[in-house]
């Protein structure tokens, strides 16, 4: 591992700055360091303005995600010796709003959330609670997409978000099929009336970026394929 990392970082304030630049740093290297020490002892010891955001720095929080070399990545997760070189440009996520510097808005990633009525909502027949056991099928079926820390990674890599404002994109539909495959849930039809739409799931295309982006390795394209059927058994009737 070399002594020092070249680091390039994205500047921007909106509310003072004509465009956006990059500024360059020279880093020392210790081990075991993640791209968040990096931006970190930039702000510590070189640039006290330098922005951006984290919370928990054990990859649960989803709050330091970044566009580091190419990719969307969570900076507490991300260790620079895997990055295999001392070169390492640092980017807000695209396909959000920036705010300033690395920090980006998350207010439109979390509407399309709202859209699917995120969370869980018994049905009123169901008194007592029901329990799913872990070792189920149907558990089983949904258990990686359960995982989801709403980071924004699939939503910065998805090019149909890129181009379509109104796309409710990867996470949210990840999130909407962990719910519809619940069937003690009370609005399981609503919600897919919701997703099936031209803005819903017949806007991806199938391109597994949002995948491949996904730090928490779930599949949101298979979720997504998963509520296209359940669209089509819902036109025939069949799901309810
Ligand atoms: S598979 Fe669908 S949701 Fe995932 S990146 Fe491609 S278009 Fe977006
Ligand atoms: S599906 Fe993965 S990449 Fe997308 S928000 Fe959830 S954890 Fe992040
Ligand atoms: S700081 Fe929470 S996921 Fe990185």
């Amino acid at each position: 591992m070399p002594d020092l990392l070249h680091v390039k970082v994205f500047r921007y304030n909106p509310e003072s700055d004509i465009a956006p630049k990059y500024d360059n740093f020279e880093v020392p290297v210790f081990n075991n360091m993640a791209i968040l020490d990096v931006v970190m002892h930039i702000q510590n010891y070189m640039d006290r303005s330098l922005s951006f955001r984290f919370s928990c720095r054990i990859g649960m929080c989803g709050s330091c995600a970044m566009y580091v070399n190419g990719r969307a990545r969570l900076a507490c997760r991300t260790q620079v010796s895997a990055l295999k070189t001392q070169n390492i440009t640092i980017m807000p996520l695209p396909n959000f709003p920036i705010i300033r510097d690395l920090v980006v808005a998350m207010a439109p990633f979390f509407e399309k959330w709202k859209k699917i009525k995120p969370y869980y909502l018994p049905k009123k027949e169901i008194s007592e609670p029901v329990t799913v056991r872990p070792d189920s099928k149907e558990r089983e079926f949904i258990d990686d997409m359960l995982d989801c820390i709403s980071c924004g990674c699939c939503y910065s890599a998805c090019s149909m978000v890129a181009t379509n404002k109104e796309y409710l994109g990867p996470a949210a539909l990840n999130r909407a099929y962990t719910l519809i495959a619940d069937k003690r849930d009370a609005i399981r039809v609503e919600r897919l009336k919701v997703v099936d739409r031209s803005y819903g799931v017949w806007r991806c295309h199938t391109q597994f970026n949002c995948a491949e982006a996904c730090p928490k390795n779930i599949v949101p394209t298979r979720s997504i394929q998963n509520l296209k059927r359940r669209c089509v058994l819902k036109k025939f009737g069949i799901f309810k």
